[in-house]
């Protein structure tokens, strides 16, 4: 016990190591084996449908000065809260979740839910706009990887933080939602925001996985419209993905987003991929596209392996990116191709769902990786660390950094260096990062050679494409509905309280 306490004492003064340099650091922030509430006295915590904290997976956070938020999407029955705080100065591991803003807001689970009550079912993503207010995507969706029961419609329910107040709710209508949507990210873009407008007038661009889409909420006008194209569906080329000896599969289309709002781009990437595309807002914000006219996506790059977390550096305007099976963050600038590895922990970089940025903190880059793989696998070890919260430092970007802030790994700072060594090609061991040409195997668009024929050629020059395999069949049946050519009005909305 002695040794335990000695051991984790050190671990704790240093949480990451820093290769050299002044370059970024990997800080923990939080860590959890398993989440767990503040219960209600009379919860049934005992009720697995109610809570099984082997089904609680985080996939989206937010910050603000004072607070985290986290999202926990129901993707297993046993999930009962979907928006929880936790305090930023609170200290100490597996600290727990308050419900966001209370627990009335989470009782879908418990049956007999009106879908008119400011609920809610599932969010996978939160953001906070600069009116400190946030934005909580109901994706609507009970149990997603169990029985997939569409509880309510898709909504957005807007918090004013200070008050922790519902100020405005945005129900989407029946026309932009197919089959089975699935709203798991968005993006929030202010660009054209005016001050006395309080945020009410900004664009929102929301991914739909399942039925892969970009869906845009004019908040102004009050219009939403859908744009699809191949480039949102999944590969199936890239169905299995590997993290450490865990293979899964997943067919997930698009769901990582990322803004670069200096640029007027959004980058988004579907699971099922190595891909990374971009959408100019200009194109998003045009509206509906006629039927025959082609959307204008363009391939930015392959990255080494699948990933979901995306984010932009509003400094550099540089990608954010995590591979999946690199376990590592990367960061490619488009305007130089110059690319980076930021981290790599091969423990404590698994999954990353969701990158943030702090609006006061404005070099950190905050991730969230949860091992998604083992909950969906049903392998979860209780005993090991499964949730993190972590902060990577983006002032003087530079040297790529190894983190030795889990405890599991007994040994010393050297020892760690070799017992962690990743596999070639990504040898980060510091001597020979310098000669590292393009470590994460991130090939910008612009290298792909016109030559060769494949279908994400004609996607990078605009052409109009005709889809062939790379859609599931259930899918392909709702790609080819009338998906373009209308605008829909929101039906009821703007709930003051
Ligand atoms: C659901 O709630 C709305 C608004 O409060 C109410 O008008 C409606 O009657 C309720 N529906 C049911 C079935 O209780």
């Amino acid at each position: 016990m002695i040794w335990f306490i000695l051991f984790y004492g050190l671990i704790l003064i240093s949480t990451s190591f820093q290769a050299g340099g002044d370059g970024p650091q990997l800080g923990l922030i939080k860590q959890w084996n398993l989440i767990n509430y503040n219960f209600e006295w009379d919860a049934p915590v005992n009720d697995k449908n109610f809570f099984n904290d082997e089904n609680i997976v985080a996939t989206g956070l937010a910050l603000s000065p004072d607070r985290i938020f986290v999202a926990t999407p129901r993707l297993f029955s046993g999930v009962p809260a979907t928006v929880s705080t936790v305090q930023r100065d609170q200290f100490g591991d597996s600290p727990v979740l308050q419900a966001y803003p209370d627990w009335s807001f989470h009782t879908t689970s418990l049956g007999n839910y009106n879908c008119s009550e400011l609920g809610l079912v599932s969010v996978y993503r939160l953001r906070i706009d600069s009116c400190n207010r946030l934005w909580a995507l109901d994706a609507g969706v009970s149990r997603s990887l169990e029985d997939y029961e569409i509880t309510c419609p898709p909504k957005i329910l807007i918090f004013d933080l200070a008050t922790n107040q519902v100020v405005r709710r945005i129900d989407f209508p029946r026309e932009v939602r197919r089959g089975e949507t699935l709203f798991t990210n968005l993006i929030v873009d202010e660009t054209t925001s005016k001050p006395e407008n309080n945020c009410d007038d900004v664009f929102v661009y929301i991914s739909d996985t399942v039925e892969p889409a970009i869906v845009v909420y004019d908040s102004a006008r009050d219009l939403t419209w859908r744009l699809s194209h191949p480039s949102m569906f999944p590969d199936p080329d890239f169905a299995e993905s590997t993290i450490g000896n865990d293979k899964f599969t997943l067919m997930d289309g698009i769901v990582g987003l990322g803004f670069d709002a200096k640029a007027g781009l959004v980058y988004f990437q579907p699971l099922a991929t190595d891909r990374l595309f971009s959408i100019s807002t200009e194109a998003l914000r045009a509206g509906p596209f006629p039927r025959n006219q082609a959307i204008p996506v363009k391939l930015v790059g392959r990255k080494a392996s699948q990933g979901i977390g995306l984010t932009v550096s509003p400094i550099d305007g540089s990608v954010y990116f995590s591979p999946l099976t690199e376990t590592a963050v990367a960061s490619w600038n488009p305007v130089t191709s110059e690319q980076k590895i930021l981290a790599y922990d091969p423990e404590a970089l698994q999954f990353v769902a969701d990158m943030s940025l702090a609006a006061d903190d404005p070099t950190g880059i905050y991730v969230i990786s949860s091992k998604f793989h083992r909950y969906f696998l049903k392998n979860v070890n209780r005993g090991e660390i499964n949730v993190r919260i972590l902060r990577l430092s983006a002032g003087g970007l530079g040297q790529p950094v190894l983190s030795s802030s889990n405890p599991i790994f007994g040994v010393s700072q050297g020892q760690y260096n070799q017992a962690v060594r990743p596999p070639a090609p990504y040898s980060f061991v510091p001597s020979n990062v310098q000669n590292l040409g393009a470590p994460v195997r991130f090939a910008g668009a612009g290298y792909s050679s016109k030559g060769i024929t494949n279908p994400f050629l004609a996607i990078n020059t605009g052409k109009r494409i005709i889809q062939t395999t790379a859609v599931p069949s259930t899918s392909y049946a709702t790609f080819s509905r009338p998906a373009f050519g209308t605008a829909y009005k929101h039906v009821h909305l703007t709930t003051r309280s």
